[in-house]
This record gives C-alpha cells, sequence and structure tokens, in this order.
C-alpha cells in the first residue's frame, strides 16, 4: 500500500503535497518524493525515510512549480532507499510518475525495454511503467494515447498519477485495483488515493472505478475509460465527513479499519506469493529439523504454521519463542537447521537475536515478515512477504491473518513438493484458501451482533478461550488480543487441559470462548463446553455445526470450510468481540497502554 497525491491550480503545489502526503502516511512510510514542474522542467526530491524528516532534509517546501505528484512509499519490489522511492522518471527525465500497487508481469517488460536500450536506476516495478510509456510515445500520437497504450499492457493493480514536461497544463491519473479519488475545487483539481489528503481544499470528489484514467487541468476534468479512451460521465460527491474520520476511512479506529482491511490483505498475500511460493517450498523440503520462531500474536502464526506442516507435510517444526530460543537452542542449531522466523515489523528485537544466532550457526533462514526492507529480511537468506500493507493499531490483526495465509500456502505447497498428500485433496483445499477473503467477508457481517454480545460482557473479570489442534492457537490468539487491549485478564489453553487445573476458576458467569470447528476433535470439544457449563460457565461457541446451539449460551456461526483454512477466519470475530469490549470500557484500542508495536529491545 503507497499514498499518492496531485495538485495542479494556483496554489505552490509542494505545499498542497507536503501536507497530502502527512494525511497519507498510514498507507506507507518507508520513503516519500515528490516531482514537481515549472517552466518546463521537473523538479524531484526523494528518499527514504518519514515525510516530516525528508521534507526538512531534503526541502520538499522550496520546490517550485503550481502542478506537481508526490507519493509515500510502502515498498513491494525494491528495499526502501532513495533511489526506489517514487516518483521514477523515463530515459528522458521528460515523464515522472507515481505508483501505488504492484505490477505482475514486471520482469518481462523490464526485460524488453532493456534490450530496446532503456535504462533502469531503480529496482522497482513502477519505473517500467515510464520507460513504457516513453517507448509508446515513439510511435507517434499524443501522450495520452500513447500511456493508454503501454498501460494497457500491464497487469496487475495500480494507481498512477503522472507527469509529462511537454504538456504543461495537465496531470493525469489512472486506476485499476488500487483506490484513486478526484477532489474537484474551483480553479484548482486534486487527486489522491484517499479523500483526507486534499479535504482541507475540497470535500467535492468523483471516485473513479477500475480501469478509468482522468485528465486534471487547472479548470477542467475529464474521465476516461482505459480500455476505449472513450469519455465517461462521472457525477461529484460531496463529502460530510470530518478530516479525521475520513483519514480511518470513516472508522472509530485504525484496529476497527483493519480487521475490515483483512479479506483485501489476505488477497493481496495470496496474490504477492503464488510465484515465489514453490522455490521456497522446495528449499524447505530439503529440511528435517525445522524451527520457527517468533513473539506474540507472530508466535501463535508459528503453532498454526506447526499444524499445517504436520499434518499436509508430515514435518514437525519445533516452534519457540525467540526470547527462549536464542538462550536454550544454540547447542542444537547447525548447517542441517532451518529457522523460519515470523515478524510483521521485522524489527522485533528478539526475533532478530535468534534470527542471527541461527545464522551464526550456519542455519538457513527464511523470514515471514511484512515490512519491506525491514531487518529481518536483511539477515534472512530468503523472505516472503505478508502484503498486509502498514498496521497502525499496535494489536495485530491483518497481519496475523496473512502471516496464516502465507503459512497455509507454503505448507500446501511443500505437501506438493514432497507428496505428502493426496493431490486432489491439496487442490480442493488450495480452493478452499482463495476462497478465504470471501468467508472473512460473511463473518466481518456479524459485528452489529458481536458489539451487542460486548455489551453483556464487558464487566467480566476473567475471560477463558479453548480450543483442540489446530484451534489452540486461535484460543491463545483470542486471549491475547482480549487482554491487550480491554486489559481483561483471559488465557488461551487446549480444551484438554481444562481438568488439569484451570477448571477449578470456573463459576458462574464465567465467559468460556470455546473455538469449535468441525473437524478431528469436535466432539471432544463439546465434552469440554458441557464440562464447563456444568460448572456455571457462560459459553460463547464459534463453529460450524447447529449441534453447538444446545450447549452454548450464545454460538457464532461461522462458514463451513476445511478444518485446516478455520484459523484464518475463526480469529476474526475474536478480534472484533476484543475490539468493542475495549471501546466499551474506555480504552483506546489502537494504543493500548504499556505496549508498543514494535518492542525494539529485549
Ligand atoms: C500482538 O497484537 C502484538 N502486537 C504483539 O504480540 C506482536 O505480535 C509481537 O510483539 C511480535 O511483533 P512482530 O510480529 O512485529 O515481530
Amino acid at each position: 500500500m503507497c499514498g499518492i497525491i496531485g495538485y495542479i491550480g494556483d496554489r505552490q503545489a509542494c505545499e498542497v503535497i507536503v501536507k497530502g502526503l502527512k494525511r497519507l502516511e498510514y498507507r506507507g512510510y518507508d520513503s516519500a518524493g515528490i516531482v514537481t514542474e515549472e517552466g518546463g522542467r521537473l523538479y524531484i526530491k526523494k528518499g527514504a525515510g518519514r515525510i516530516d524528516e525528508l521534507a526538512e532534509k531534503l526541502g520538499f517546501l522550496e520546490m517550485p512549480g503550481k502542478r506537481g505528484i508526490g507519493h509515500t512509499r510502502w515498498a513491494t519490489h525494491g528495499i526502501p532507499n532513495d533511489i526506489n522511492a517514487h516518483p521514477q522518471t523515463d530515459c528522458t527525465g521528460k515523464i515522472a510518475l507515481v505508483h501505488n500497487g504492484i505490477i505482475e508481469n514486471y520482469r518481462e517488460l523490464r526485460e524488453e525495454l532493456l534490450k530496446r536500450g532503456h535504462r533502469f536506476d531503480s529496482d522497482t516495478d513502477t519505473e517500467v511503467i515510464a520507460h513504457l510509456i516513453e517507448e509508446e510515445l515513439k510511435s507517434g500520437g499524443s501522450f495520452e494515447e500513447a500511456m493508454r497504450r503501454a498501460l494497457l499492457r500491464l497487469k496487475g493493480s495500480l494507481a498512477l498519477g503522472i507527469i509529462y514536461t511537454e504538456e504543461p497544463d495537465r496531470l493525469y491519473f489512472v486506476r485499476n485495483e488500487s483506490p484513486l479519488v478526484l477532489g474537484i475545487g474551483e480553479g484548482e483539481n486534486f487527486a489522491a488515493s484517499d479523500v483526507p489528503a486534499f479535504l482541507e481544499y475540497t470535500n467535492r470528489v468523483v471516485f473513479l472505478d477500475d480501469r478509468e484514467y482522468a485528465v486534471l487541468t487547472k479548470d477542467s476534468w475529464t474521465v476516461k475509460n482505459l480500455d476505449t479512451g472513450e469519455r465517461i460521465e462521472k457525477s461529484v460527491h460531496k463529502i460530510e465527513w470530518s478530516l479525521e474520520m475520513a483519514e480511518k476511512a470513516g472508522y472509530p479506529h485504525f484496529m476497527l479499519k483493519e480487521i475490515h482491511e483483512q479479506p483485501k490483505a489476505i488477497r493481496d498475500a495470496l496474490h504477492g506469493n503464488a510465484e515465489i511460493i514453490h522455490s521456497v517450498a522446495e528449499e524447505i523440503a530439503k529440511y528435517d529439523r525445522i524451527f520457527i520462531v517468533a513473539m506474540g500474536t507472530s508466535y501463535h502464526a508459528g503453532l498454526v504454521g506447526k499444524y499445517l506442516f504436520q499434518r499436509l507435510a508430515r514435518k514437525v517444526p519445533i516452534v519457540e519463542d525467540a526470547s527462549e530460543f536464542r538462550y536454550e537452542l544454540e547447542d542444537v542449531i547447525d548447517e542441517n537447521t532451518l529457522v523460519i522466523a515470523i515478524t510483521q515489523s521485522g524489527e522485533t528485537a528478539d526475533t532478530l537475536a535468534a534470527m542471527k544466532l541461527a545464522k551464526r550457526k550456519g542455519a538457513k533462514v527464511l523470514a515471514i515478515v511484512n515490512v519491506v526492507g525491514s531487518m529481518a529480511t536483511r539477515i534472512a537468506d530468503f523472505t516472503l512477504y505478508t502484503h498486509a500493507g502498514p498496521e497502525i493499531g499496535v494489536a495485530a490483526t491483518k497481519t496475523y491473518t496473512t502471516q496464516l495465509t502465507v503459512l497455509t500456502m507454503l505448507a500446501l505447497e511443500l505437501a506438493r513438493v514432497l507428496g505428502t498428500a493426496d493431490q486432489g485433496y491439496l487442490e480442493e483445499l488450495e480452493m478452499g484458501l482463495k476462497a478465504v477473503p470471501e468467508l472473512v467477508e460473511s463473518v466481518l457481517k456479524h459485528e452489529t451482533s458481536l458489539r451487542e454480545l460486548a455489551e453483556g460482557l464487558k464487566n467480566k473479570r476473567d475471560f477463558f478461550y479453548i480450543g483442540r489442534g489446530i484451534s489452540v492457537p486461535t484460543a491463545l490468539e483470542g486471549a491475547l488480543k482480549l487482554k491487550e487491549i480491554s486489559y481483561i485478564h483471559a488465557e488461551g489453553l487446549s480444551a484438554g487441559e481444562l481438568k488439569h487445573g484451570p477448571l477449578a476458576l470456573l463459576e458462574d458467569g464465567v465467559p468460556v470462548v470455546a473455538i469449535a470447528p468441525s473437524g478431528r476433535t469436535f466432539d471432544k470439544v463439546v465434552s469440554n463446553i458441557e464440562e464447563s457449563k456444568a460448572r456455571g460457565a457462560y459459553i460463547i461457541s464459534v463453529g460450524d455445526r447447529a449441534e453447538l446451539m444446545r450447549v452454548s449460551d450464545v454460538f457464532l456461526e461461522m462458514p463451513r470450510m476445511d478444518e485446516l483454512l478455520t484459523p484464518i477466519v475463526y480469529v476474526v470475530p475474536l478480534q472484533i468481540l476484543a475490539y468493542h469490549l475495549a471501546v466499551l470500557r474506555g480504552n483506546d484500542p489502537d494504543k493500548p497502554r504499556n505496549l508498543a508495536k514494535s518492542v525494539t529491545v529485549e
């Protein structure tokens, strides 16, 4: 995810762009850049770092010109550095553009353009677009036509802002599968990834749809169809939200917004790893001794990974809390060991230390990371990205479900490589995995009833979350979400453990959340529910079998799916429940007390 903004009018473009970029920083913040134009010359300033630092260091606010575009980046191709920051330009330096999205066929296009003599400066997929337009311009016709021809060759998602020196009165903006909205002013016009970027100047907006592009001048705006070049009539909408509401896309907190972003994030994780997963699985297949190291929510993802690996690929990884691994396992790691490190931030001190230790001992290290270019990706021998986009809320939500998505893809592919599962079954499971975003969408629709449920539970002192098999990590994660943002004591445990001690804590009205999908241990979980109910517990069951209604006070009905996919979907109601409990208790779920988004000290 990246943020883009463009301006054309009578104001100093850089001032509008810098303000807009700051409001888009939630979309990405690893690098930023601006291009403005004056007197037929482009002025470009860009670099790695956050907007405020860069504005000061590079002098963003001293850039001349009344039209320009800006970008705040969340890297997907090419590490965050000065060269990979946008704008990207063509060989002539006359075309500059910024991009939000992923160009899937950029490698082949780059090869083709290199053969035609183009020079590339960056490692980005974006730069290909500038050279492709340059190439199309050589065949004659207008810039707009050349741009359209070039864009028709791209596969993938994009929102683009384009500036061309030879056309001093206009800017182009293109949308396909990445958001883009126009801001319509008086004698000035805007475009951005999101409304807050220009809401200070105008609340009249035009939402672009997929495969549309806009030509903006100071006094006019036109929207056209990317495939035909024909003009499209669009209506202007008036935005009634406040700036603050708009930044969170109307959600009261980033956490809730991120919970709702999960279907898209999971799709991006599937999409973004489709090509690379096979080669990574082939590498993993060589190892029998596998450790998974991580902390917190990422550790819970690791536990799900263990169940997936053992069920599908007959490999049993040892999952270790990274802070324990680094002090306890040094002597058993060698060059025959594979260490899989899972970390959203890629900066968690304990996880990095475990990775460094593994490298020192000669082990191979695979990282599963969200933040591109983070330290973990530099230590690892190879990396799989979760493609969840920036997560601002301290509580991990979409980064967890995308970690699970990547681990499921990996286990599936590993089973294929090793021939450890029936091919027909693997295909079914893969189809099921592709349908998970829709299943998550259907679960998100239960938000109102979950809020009502939270109302009745907000004064409870303790919660228990139970599950068996692959649902044990879901129980742990549900409990972690609840404690970190609502400050209610919660325990997650395997349902079988109840009788060995914790049952003594159950009394009238204590909530027990039972994760009970259809599968190997369904009946056992039902017995554990009954055991708890007999002690007066208030049972909230999460499952797909109506018979759970009989034993539960509240039944959260989930759609049917393969048991191995349930961790991705079943955690969603638990996130929503924790969120509403936190809000009802007057807490800010985005900034829980005593906690930081990334724990960079031991
Ligand atoms: C979970 O909601 C927390 N934010 C925390 O447990 C987190 O998962 C842990 O600190 C690990 O962070 P990482 O994934 O960035 O390494």
